[in-house]
């Protein structure tokens, strides 16, 4: 593939300081894989630290306000992650959809509030359980899509989709890579309707389930362009197994 394979840990709400280590492993191996960006989007405590420690990896933030300051109590402005050393930020993951109400305009909102922060920017995407068994699947992530990506000019190597089934989050199910390919390759074609030519170079990432043992199937299914992992990221051994899996498929 020709885009630069892209490896991106959401520890989500796990790790306190004593995770760091494990950080400061995953960046020594992921400097043995230069051909494969690698990002850990921690817990917004561990942001700075671990972004003053990294080498090699990119850090990132899993959420930001719209906003650029103001009385939003318990928000994080996309400004202030990149303040804190923060170099990308996660938007519209389905447990923000899910459990704080996150709609694709606020997703929007959010996501071009990081390009204007000067982060990149992964914006999630991904179909419900009863929504597949619908046959709908297509139509929600393509509609997600086109509803959640920032407007205006937007470079290709500042923005990233991922694709994450909900139902594959965190349950061992995954997709079959048949299915994946032909949901990646329905995200490229609406990224290229949406954003012409720049559209092709956007990296859609697969997101749901991904660990070391099946990180390379996935990864080398048309038009993966890196994974989106949760679980398995949490440990070096793990996540380096799915950065070198990367590696092997991006040369
Ligand atoms: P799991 O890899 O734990 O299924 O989580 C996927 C995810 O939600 C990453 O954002």
């Amino acid at each position: 593939m020709a885009l630069r394979p892209y490896i991106v840990g959401n520890w989500k709400m796990n790790g306190t300081r004593a995770m760091l280590a494990e950080a400061r492993s995953i960046d020594r191996g992921a400097a043995r894989h230069p051909g494969v960006q690698v990002g850990i989007a921690p817990p917004f405590t561990l942001v700075h630290t671990m972004a003053e420690a990294a080498e090699a990896i990119g850090v990132g933030g899993q959420d930001c306000h719209a906003k650029a300051s103001g009385a939003f109590t318990g928000d994080v402005a996309a400004a202030m992650l990149a303040d804190a050393g923060a170099g990308f930020v996660i938007v519209g993951h389905s447990e923000r959809r899910a459990m704080h109400g996150e709609a694709d305009a606020d997703v929007r909102a959010k996501a071009e509030a990081a390009l204007a922060a000067g982060l990149g920017v992964i914006v999630c995407v991904g179909e419900t359980e009863a929504q597949r068994d619908a046959g709908q699947a297509e139509a929600v992530v393509t509609g997600q899509v086109a509803g959640s990506l920032p407007q205006g000019d937007v470079a290709a190597a500042q923005l990233t989709v991922a694709y994450e089934p909900v139902w594959a989050i965190g349950t061992g199910r995954v997709p079959s890579v048949d299915d994946v390919s032909a949901m990646h390759r329905a995200i490229r074609a609406k990224l290229v309707e949406l954003l012409g030519e720049g559209g092709a170079d956007v990296r859609i990432l697969y997101g749901g389930s991904v660990n070391a043992g099946n990180a390379a199937e996935l990864l080398a299914a048309e038009d993966v362009g890196g994974a989106l992992v949760g679980g398995a990221s949490l440990t070096a051994e793990s996540f380096l197994t799915i950065v070198a899996a990367a590696a092997i498929d991006g040369e």
